[in-house]
């Protein structure tokens, strides 16, 4: 059968009969609210290079917390600015640190309301990079202990989810055996198993403040041109005990993403990262394209594209327009 028998355009007519016919959902409560906690900040600081985005004081959490729960989030992604940082990252592994203290805070607020805790020494090392050092390179090996004492401390706090964003090798394993070992069998880890070298973080290191002092990640980040290297993580880290997949960023890495979900079906996030934000902000303002359609609009295809969720800088507003469509 062919036109004119066949006319798509029948399906397409009337919102009733796209809404009837469309595959797929976005809802408030597959997306991910990040949130940057700085120590000894009181109130809020708007992060330049990311409109919209506050890093936040202790302070402010309880507020937070309410705010995400009354728009039906599905979580929050939790990420520290420590006062002070070293070469080993102790801030990250502190029980008196800055996630530790924050997850108590949002939990004395709201506690059904999701909490993930992002797991890397990058914020907390003076060098900026994601582990500890041996000469000019990140040592695997001797950061391993340091992220698996990072997670249980951070599980320990009340963390809902634990999510690795290292990129070491065998960070999943170390990480199950410190939280088993310490009776928390129930904690999931959600690996950013998918972790592309990207420019697109460019953002995300201004609002941490973890922009490495020398070099750059390439040595344990992903080389974009490669796809089937991301099936080899995603195999891995599942070997290893990750109850979830995180492929980041998004945008430029659907097919990626779509791969992973389709070889693995174990729920997988996409993570719409800093500079995926920052370029629709900045043609919104400019008047290039319109923000609430293009955020929708993306989100969207990140669904379709075999998300599962979604962590995402735009989650309170998405959240509130998709709410206003179905009052
Ligand atoms: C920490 C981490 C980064 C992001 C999430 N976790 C930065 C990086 O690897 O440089 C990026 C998130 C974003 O850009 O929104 N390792």
């Amino acid at each position: 059968m062919a036109f004119p028998d066949q006319r798509p355009r029948r399906l397409r007519r009337t919102p009733a009969l796209r809404d009837l016919v469309a595959e797929t959902s976005l809802a408030p409560g597959q997306l991910i609210l990040p949130l940057f906690i700085e120590e000894g900040l009181s109130g809020r600081r708007p992060i330049e290079a990311m409109p919209g985005v506050d890093r936040v004081g202790l302070d402010e959490l309880g507020r937070e917390a309410e705010v995400a729960a009354a728009l039906g989030l599905g979580g929050l992604l939790l990420f520290g600015i420590p006062e002070r940082k070293d070469l080993k990252g102790t801030g990250a592994y502190d029980d008196r640190g800055i996630v530790q203290q924050a997850i108590g805070e949002l939990k004395r607020a709201v506690p059904e309301l999701l909490v993930m805790a992002d797991v890397c020494l990058c914020e907390y090392t003076s060098h900026g990079h994601c582990g500890v050092l041996d000469g000019s390179e990140v040592d695997n090996d001797a950061s391993l202990p340091l992220i698996a004492r990072t997670a249980k401390s951070l599980a320990q706090a009340g963390a809902d989810i634990v999510a690795p964003s290292d990129m070491m090798d065998g960070r999943v394993a170390a990480i199950r055996h410190d939280l088993d070992k310490a009776g928390l069998t129930q904690t999931p880890i959600a690996s950013y198993a998918v972790k592309y070298a990207s420019a697109f973080y460019g953002p995300f290191r201004d609002a941490a403040d973890s922009t490495p002092a020398f070099g750059d990640r390439r040595g344990y980040q992903m080389d974009p041109r490669n796809a089937d290297e991301a099936l080899r993580e995603a195999q891995t880290d599942l070997q290893e005990g990750a109850d979830m997949l995180i492929v980041k960023p998004a945008l430029p890495y659907l097919d990626i993403l779509h791969r992973v979900k389709t070889a693995t079906a174990v729920p997988t996030m996409a993570y719409h990262v800093s500079g995926e934000y920052s370029m629709i902000k900045a043609a919104a303002y400019a008047g290039f394209l319109d923000e609430q359609t293009a955020v929708l609009e993306t989100l969207t295809g990140l669904r379709r594209g075999g998300a599962d969720a979604i962590i995402t800088y735009h989650a309170k507003d998405a959240a509130a327009w998709l709410l206003a469509q179905t009052r």
